[in-house]
């Protein structure tokens, strides 16, 4: 009877562990399916996109830092802003070469993001996330990006780039 039972209960289990398996499959390929139409057209569309916190350093008297900070907000990102004496520790510790540098450094999901990069850009790149680079940049303090002229204009006059931890640079967006 014992060898009955037992039978019976691994049969169970087994089909317990089958039905866990199908609904898994099940909304694995429902959340690809999704995934792929909140995806279709520009960046703007992707609103299924859960975006992680990004977390922000700068220097408690920098403006274009707090703009740069509203412009994320506004554009759905959670920001964990914090204000630094000591900037220029905070992005050698973090890996910012010292050539691409501006203001503000944040980190967001393990890439580092320095400067006024535009949030759709940030967004493209939690979405393509391209390996072997440290994050993207935009050196100096373009004068016509999120954070340093009016918030809602369109960027342009500079390029977002990719770099490694070797200072190796790409052009990610163009403006
Ligand atoms: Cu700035
Ligand atoms: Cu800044």
């Amino acid at each position: 009877m014992n060898k009955q039972g037992k039978f019976k209960l691994s049969k169970k289990i087994q089909l317990l562990i089958l039905v866990i398996v199908v609904s898994m499959i099940g909304i694995n390929t429902w959340n690809k399916a999704s995934n792929k139409t909140a995806n279709v057209g520009s960046s703007t569309t992707i609103i299924e996109q859960v975006l992680p916190e990004i977390v922000v350093y700068k220097s408690a008297t920098c403006t274009c830092c707090h703009k740069w900070v509203t412009h994320l907000e506004n554009e759905g990102f959670t920001v964990q802003a914090h204000n630094r004496e000591d900037m220029n520790n905070v992005k050698s510790s973090l890996g910012v070469i010292p050539g691409l540098a501006s203001c503000h450094t944040a980190v967001i999901d393990g890439y580092l993001i320095e400067g006024h990069v535009p949030a759709s850009d940030i967004k493209r790149l939690l979405t393509e996330r391209p390996k072997n680079i440290v994050g993207l940049t935009a050196p100096g303090m373009p004068r016509f990006s999120p954070g340093m002229q009016a918030e809602g204009q369109p960027p342009r006059g500079y390029d977002v780039l990719t770099f490694d931890e070797d200072g190796n640079t790409h052009v990610f967006s163009q403006y």
